[in-house]
């Protein structure tokens, strides 16, 4: 028997009052939300309310502690007006992931499928139509003991809120290649969904933004040369004819989008490498002229070309994108598949009935 989920709709929906042709992202947040209650040892009771406030006690220790982890995904609307999921049993599978290093407990996946599907049948008209838009959805999960000491805990909480988001670039993105702070090192977090692993990338993003750039290149924590991965987005290059990705080395996201670009990429006969790839490599393609691409992928941003990398006093310039004709179709496939309109030979995508 699945977990019992029990349902309190709301009265009177407040989707008239949102326009979702002119979205900022994640700045609205549907009708309902799924809440699920651990304590003594095991889930309690699984509940979709409508969206609001959360009474919190201050003492919560995720408020203090950072013991708090979380997901994204998106539903799009396939050409019959149903809603539809890409891999989301990948994101389910890296919550629990995240969970277990951070010493939380296992999610079951009825709660997290079954109350994804319950929510997205409730709040499906929140999905928005226009290219490029979609439904975010943002499970998460925290501490909710109210403790103050570095203790083990016992009492968390999951939820899944979800937002009508548009684009979140609509330009290429400027980076620059970070060479004063970390993000993640050896044995740390930097592999999991960690709260705490954006909470240090924020000052950082801001000093990039004010030298005139969209977002940091993190790179390896002991000698600032190996790339690993830009703020919400994992990366990949093109260097003459080879796609080339930083390998999964503990200290970056397992990207779903990176997986998915790989197997296309693969699947067109592209050569990918997955592998350490040094600064020092990107300097000397882009002074060859062989930086032939650039781009960022990540479930919010989808495929984001990069105009250039700021490193040192260096800009580092790719190819221009309009010339970029192997990640445009890749970009293009991917969107396809996510909404029905190419057939899904991966097995990536999830109709919600
Ligand atoms: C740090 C980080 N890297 C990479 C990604 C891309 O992962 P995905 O493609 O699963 O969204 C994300 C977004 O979730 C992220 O937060």
């Amino acid at each position: 028997m699945s977990f019992p989920i029990s349902i309190h709709p709301i009265e009177k929906s407040r989707l008239s009052g949102v326009d979702l042709k002119h979205l900022t992202f994640g700045k609205e947040f549907t009708d309902h939300m799924l809440v699920a209650d651990f304590y003594d040892g095991k889930w309690q009771k699984c509940e979709i309310v409508p969206y609001g406030l959360v009474p919190t006690s201050p003492s919560i220790y995720a408020l203090h502690y950072g013991q708090s982890i979380f997901e994204g995904m998106k539903a799009v609307l396939d050409k019959a007006g149903n809603p539809m999921l890409f891999r989301p049993m990948d994101n389910f599978h890296r919550l629990n992931y995240s969970g277990k290093r951070m010493a939380m407990p296992q999610l079951p996946e009825d709660i997290f499928m079954n109350g994804l599907m319950e929510l997205l049948k409730l709040d499906k008209n929140w999905i928005p139509k226009e290219e490029g838009s979609a439904l975010y959805i943002r499970p998460f999960m925290y501490c909710a003991d109210e403790l103050i000491g570095i203790k083990p805990t016992e009492v968390f909480q999951f939820k899944i809120i979800m937002s009508p988001v548009s684009k979140y670039y609509n330009d290429p993105v400027k980076i620059l290649v970070a060479d004063k702070y970390v993000r993640a090192s050896h044995g740390g977090t930097g592999d999991i969904k960690a709260a705490g692993n954006y909470g240090g990338t924020m000052l950082p993003m801001i000093e990039a933004k004010q030298k005139g750039f969209d977002q940091v290149l993190w790179m390896d924590a002991v000698e600032y040369k190996y790339l690993n991965e830009i703020g919400s987005m994992n990366v990949f290059v093109q260097i003459g004819d080879t796609f080339l990705t930083p390998d999964l080395d503990g200290n970056i996201l397992d990207g779903v989008t990176r997986r998915s670009v790989i197997a296309l990429l693969k699947d067109e006969g592209y050569k990918v490498e997955e592998r350490k790839i040094s600064i020092d490599e990107i300097v000397a393609a882009a002074d060859k002229g062989i930086l032939n691409d650039a781009f960022g992928t990540g479930t919010a941003a989808s495929i984001a070309p990069i105009d250039l990398f700021g490193y040192n006093d260096k800009t580092l310039k790719v190819k221009p994108v309009a010339e970029r004709k192997i990640s445009n179709h890749i970009l293009h496939r991917l969107d396809a598949i996510k909404c029905g309109n190419e057939a899904d030979k991966f097995g990536w995508v999830m109709e919600v009935k």
